[in-house]
């Protein structure tokens, strides 16, 4: 249920600790947080790898630390993160572990907690991934003229399609790999289309990513790809396609081979599907090294989850920062900027992992929660949100915990233009912090030539309130280690916020509705017969417009 009136918001029991250090936390501000003690940065900021979380912008303070740990205590963490680890029954509307720490560990764990086998199947799948996309890496498998593959399109939507358009993105920038690749997630043929284009049909090989296999948009795009290569005189249009699933039956049954059809874990999500062969585009592009080095990224921070105390636990205090800006600050969004043009489709898959794993009224065992869950995730790529939402993130009304994703060493050699990217992203924070007094304003427009009450209102409205929260995550570079512990501290951290928030992190029965009716209205829209469908007035008048 959403209400209009927050006032009405309760909190859990657990929150309290949240709440005290809050409204010590509200009578101060960070200029003065930074002016009582100089190295905040060294005291917030921690590292893994090629990673820092610099947290000292945030009002974190060693008591607010103090209070994450009694939370942590209260909610039980500790048990919940080692039951998530150990393919304990965390997603109990579906009945499933969540695997995607085991999916990518190098010693899987040998059994979820249900005694089905996990380590032999995880890798056997790993295997028959690699050994798959090295041959079409080295031509070994080939289109059915003879040569080689050239292009490749993926087809998938959410989990299926953003992880490895991410990989893609982050990892193949400026490298000739041999092959172009195309991602279509929509049904639109809008997306498909300049795919189609793109491609020569008779050296295109497709990957069909989805779970379910039953995905409406990725099985239409599929077989409109069938058309086209048979169109175009590929004599079996089938043998130039792999299926990438957790349902090998369904894909069976669409008409793939059982040797192009790779499979992952049921207990694997889709939003987490990442580490699975859902990235065989990015595996055959890439390489298995790669990858490798992908999971090796994941997996210290998986280990550092799994060990590191409280009071250092990247994600488990990054999430706890939500949770107390969301809760006990009431901020209703989070917004992110990667200052990487590679990271462009970031903000999109973090939506997907967040929004699908927390953004839910109903907790673990059946009852309404009565207090906010995910925060709305949203952002863009610095620097040009900055000529685009950064008035509202600077001056807006709303509280808004920011994030800042920064790359140190870039992957091109326009060096100015780096230094002049990383300047802009430190500058941002930075501002949002200070912030800029009406006297400060004013003193700026001394020597202008503007009077009178047109000054002091110019001086108002460059006024800045600073005492803006951010976290500024620093990649000494984008490569796939840095790429992996990266992603797995965002699973990490939305894993716990939801665990505080007392939900499913796991599930996304918010999906079906809409994907139910849509079923129903394209039979109506094909049929053009409404039948017996008990269907509103708008939707009735909206339907009517296709079928007119
Ligand atoms: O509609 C949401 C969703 O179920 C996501 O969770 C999933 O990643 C996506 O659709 C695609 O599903 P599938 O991989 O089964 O095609």
């Amino acid at each position: 249920m959403f209400r209009k009136d927050r006032s009405q918001l309760t909190q859990p029991k657990s929150f309290a600790p949240l709440f005290e250090a809050a409204e010590e936390a509200k009578a101060t501000s960070l200029n003065s947080l930074f002016a009582e003690n100089p190295d905040r940065f060294e005291d917030f900021c921690l590292e893994l790898g090629q990673l820092k979380f610099d947290f000292s912008k945030t009002h974190i303070t060693k008591p607010v630390l103090a209070s994450f740990e009694k939370l942590a205590a209260s909610a039980e963490l500790v048990d919940k993160r080692n039951q998530l680890l150990m393919g304990g029954i965390v997603n109990p509307t579906e009945h499933r572990p969540a695997l995607h720490t085991a999916v990518r560990a190098t010693n899987p764990i040998a059994e979820d907690s249900e005694g089905n086998p996990i380590a032999s199947e995880v890798l056997a799948q790993r295997d028959a991934c690699y050994s798959f996309a090295e041959s079409v890496r080295s031509g070994e498998t080939k289109a059915l003229t003879g040569n080689k593959y050239r292009h490749i399109i993926h087809l998938g939507i959410g989990g299926s399609a953003l992880g490895p358009q991410l990989l893609l993105d982050a990892l193949a920038f400026g490298m000739d790999t041999g092959f172009k690749t195309h991602c279509v997630a929509n049904v639109d043929g809008h997306a498909l289309k300049p795919a189609m284009d793109a491609c020569n049909p008779a050296e295109t090989l497709v990957i069909i990513a989805s779970k379910t296999f039953t995905t409406t948009e990725t099985l239409r795009n599929a077989r409109t790809l069938i058309q086209w290569m048979s169109d175009s005189g590929v004599s079996n249009p089938l043998k130039q396609m792999a299926a990438v699933t957790a349902a090998p039956d369904h894909a069976q049954a669409f008409g793939i081979s059982n040797t192009s059809i790779l499979t992952f874990p049921e207990g694997l999500g889709g939003r987490y599907s990442i580490w699975s062969s859902v990235s065989l585009v990015a595996m055959i592009v890439l390489g298995k090294q790669a990858f490798e080095s992908m999971r090796a990224g994941a997996e210290s921070m998986d280990n550092h989850f799994a060990t590191a105390p409280v009071q250092q636990n990247i994600p488990l205090i990054a999430a706890m920062l939500d949770v107390w800006y969301g809760n006990a600050w009431a901020a209703p969004t989070r917004a992110l900027f990667a200052y990487d043009s590679r990271l462009s489709v970031l903000v999109q898959y973090l939506q997907q992992l967040e929004m699908e794993n927390n953004g839910k009224n109903i907790s673990t065992d059946g009852t309404e929660i009565n207090w906010q869950s995910s925060p709305i995730l949203w952002g863009g790529v610095g620097t040009d949100a900055q000529h685009a939402v950064f008035q509202l993130v600077h001056q807006g009304t709303h509280l808004i915990p920011v994030e800042f994703i920064a790359v140190l060493k870039a992957g091109h050699d326009l060096d100015d233009h780096h230094k002049c990217l990383l300047a802009n992203c430190f500058a941002q924070s930075a501002a949002l912090m200070k912030g800029r007094t009406t006297a400060e304003a004013a003193s700026m427009l001394a020597g202008d030539s503007i009077s009178g009450q047109g000054k002091d209102l110019l001086a108002r409205a460059k006024t800045f309130s600073g005492n803006r929260p951010s976290t500024t995550i620093v990649l000494d570079q984008l490569n796939p280690e840095s790429l992996g512990s990266l992603l797995a501290f965002y699973e990490h951290r939305s894993f716990v916020s939801g665990t505080l928030w007392q939900i499913n992190v796991f599930d996304q029965m918010g999906v079906e509705l809409g994907k139910e009716l849509a079923k129903s209205y394209q039979e109506i829209i094909e049929s053009g017969d409404f039948g017996s469908l008990d269907v509103d007035s708008s939707t009735q008048n909206l339907l009517g417009l296709v079928l007119d």
